[in-house]
C-alpha cells in the first residue's frame, strides 16, 4: 500500500490493514518486500532501539533520523510517523513545526496519541492536508499518569469515554484509529460503529488491521510476552547462533578460507 487510500478501499472490501513498526533502513528493505501494507514508525523506537524504559525518551531529531532511514529502506509503503512526547501539547505553532519535520523526512502521515485539550489541532493539522491516525486504550506516553503498561476500558466509565473519544477523532478527520489494550467486546463496538479502520495491538480480532512491533514479530525481544503476542520467529535465538556460528569459525581458522581471502 503506497497511499492512504488503501486504507479506506481495504475497510470497504473487509480486508485486513497490517502493520508492523520499524525504525532502519535494512529491515525497511525486507518489510518493503513483503506483504505488509504500511509501517509506523513508533516512539517505540526509543524502548526497541534505543533501550529506553518508556517512550517518553523518543525526541523529535530521533524520530525524524528514523522517519527518513525508513523511507530510504521502504518507498513502497505507506508510511505513518508518531509525534513524540509532548510534541503536540506546546500550542499548535510547536505542534505544526514537528509534524512539518516528519513529514518532511518522509512520512505520510502522524500518529498522535490521546484527545484532550488537543482535539482542535487534530482538525487543524488534517485541514493542513496531513492524515492523522489516533491511538486510544493505552496511550504509553501517559504511562505514568496510567500507573503502568495495562489494559484500559475496564470498567463501564473508562469504556464509555474510550467509545466517545472514537467518535470524536472520526469527527475530527482521523482516517484511521490505533486501539491498544481494550477488551475485545469494546473494540469490537468502535470497529462497528466507526466508518474509519480501527487497527488493533492488544485489543482482540475485531478491528479492521493489526499492528505489532517489528522486533516482537521476530522473536528479537524476549524480555517482552505479553498474552497478546504471537511471535513468527525465533529471532533472538537464531542469530545469536549465527553469531556464534562465526566466532567458532575465526577460533578455529575455518573463517576467512582461501576462496574468501584476495
Ligand atoms: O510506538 C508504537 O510502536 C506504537 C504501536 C505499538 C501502536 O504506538
Amino acid at each position: 500500500m503506497k497511499t492512504i487510500t488503501g486504507f479506506q478501499v481495504k475497510k470497504e472490501a473487509q480486508e485486513q490493514i497490517i502493520l508492523v513498526t520499524c525504525y532502519d533502513y535494512t529491515s525497511a528493505r525486507i518489510i518493503n518486500e513483503s506483504k505488509i501494507d504500511a509501517i509506523l514508525v513508533g516512539d517505540s523506537a526509543a524502548m526497541v532501539m534505543h533501550g529506553y524504559e518508556t517512550t517518553i525518551q523518543a525526541k523529535l531529531p530521533m524520530m525524524e533520523a528514523h522517519v527518513a532511514a525508513v523511507k530510504r529502506g521502504a518507498p513502497d509503503k505507506f508510511l505513518i510517523a508518531d509525534l513524540p512526547f509532548l510534541a503536540h501539547r506546546k500550542g499548535l505553532n510547536s505542534t505544526m513545526n514537528a509534524i512539518e519535520t516528519l513529514i518532511c523526512a518522509g512520512a505520510q502521515a502522524v500518529k498522535i496519541e490521546g484527545i484532550y485539550d488537543h482535539q482542535d489541532f487534530i482538525s487543524h493539522i488534517v485541514n493542513s492536508g496531513i492524515p492523522v491516525m489516533g491511538h486510544l486504550g493505552l496511550t504509553p506516553q501517559s504511562v505514568h499518569k496510567i500507573g503502568g503498561y495495562k489494559l484500559q476500558g475496564t470498567n463501564t466509565s473508562s469504556e464509555e469515554r474510550i467509545f466517545e473519544d472514537a467518535q470524536r477523532l472520526q469527527e475530527n478527520g482521523c482516517f484511521s484509529l490505533v486501539l491498544e489494550m481494550i477488551p475485545s467486546k469494546l473494540t469490537k463496538k468502535i470497529t462497528e460503529s466507526l466508518t474509519i479502520p480501527t487497527i488493533g495491538i492488544g485489543a482482540g480480532p475485531h478491528t479492521t488491521g493489526q499492528i505489532l512491533v517489528y522486533q516482537d514479530v521476530l522473536g528479537m525481544n524476549t524480555n517482552f510476552t505479553p498474552k497478546f503476542l504471537r511471535t513468527y520467529l525465533n529471532g533472538f535465538s537464531l542469530i545469536k547462533q549465527a553469531l556464534n556460528a562465526f566466532s567458532d569459525d575465526v577460533r578455529t581458522f575455518k573463517y576467512p578460507s582461501e576462496k574468501e581471502s584476495y
